[in-house]
């Protein structure tokens, strides 16, 4: 299958190589008054439905099989998110529980802004996603690029310090290759960077898929809401909005 944001200008690959996230440089994005109330009547705990090539277990007893082996988590029974789905499209990952709302017609004001303010043709996908447990470093199945892809939006977060990471990730490991565990003195570690909106005018970054993996703690007793937006993007305002992000808050490299 060929994906649409495939087709990027090949120059991307140098000139934005090895950033890990950009801060983009747009209005803060903020849902309508009744997303509270939305996302307390349509999220649900977010399961496996279907194996994938990296989960190949075919259903919850082989999971849990391989489980009781491995202690990897069996992922058709237990939720590493709550969530619900603002807009799906055919190409959409349809691998997890899905509770789907018309985001268009219910958030309107949410779906103008991606529309303003994103350099896209096409909205894919949005996902509204809250992590109940850490999530290991890994890279996303789709979009991994030598550039910053990944469009992810602060909904709202509690968290008294930034819990999204970005870890140096070896692009050579296929793309398929498993996620790890959080090493407990991440914090720590050099080489990785916690992507911090709160002091920022935006609450949108972008993150690079290949050359870096991302992952996230979860801090009991604080809530976080991640907006993840697929789309097909606009080159040639990507370009530009990169560039003017990169001027406006550093390439974080
Ligand atoms: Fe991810």
């Amino acid at each position: 299958m060929i994906y649409y944001n495939d087709q990027y200008p090949k120059y991307f690959d140098q000139r934005y190589k090895g950033i890990p996230y950009l801060l983009l440089d747009v209005p803060k994005i903020v849902p309508d008054d009744n997303f509270k109330e939305l996302w307390n009547e349509k999220k649900v705990s977010i399961v496996r439905q279907r194996p994938d090539e990296r989960y190949p277990y075919k259903n919850a007893e082989e999971a849990e099989e391989n489980f009781k082996q491995t202690g990897k988590v069996n992922e058709y029974t237990t939720a590493n998110w709550d969530g619900f789905i603002g807009l799906s499209s055919e190409s959409a990952d349809d691998r997890w529980t899905r509770s789907l709302v018309d985001g268009p017609t219910v958030l309107p004001n949410f779906f103008q802004q991606l529309n303003d303010y994103l350099p896209i043709f096409k909205l894919t996908q949005v996902l509204f996603w809250s992590n109940n447990i850490d999530i290991g470093v890994h890279r996303d199945l789709n979009d991994q690029y030598s550039w910053p892809s990944s469009i992810r939006i602060m909904i709202e977060d509690e968290n008294p310090e930034p819990t999204f990471f970005l870890k140096p990730f070896d692009e050579n490991l296929p793309a398929n290759s498993l996620s790890t565990a959080i090493p407990s003195n991440i914090r720590l570690d050099p080489t990785v960077k916690f992507v911090d909106t709160t002091n920022s005018l935006s609450n949108t970054f972008i993150y690079n898929n290949k050359q870096w993996g991302h992952g996230a703690i979860k801090n009991p007793g604080y809530k976080k809401i991640l907006c993840s937006i697929g789309v097909n993007y606009d080159f040639h305002k990507l370009q530009v909005l990169l560039n003017r992000s990169i001027e406006k808050y550093g390439n974080n490299i």
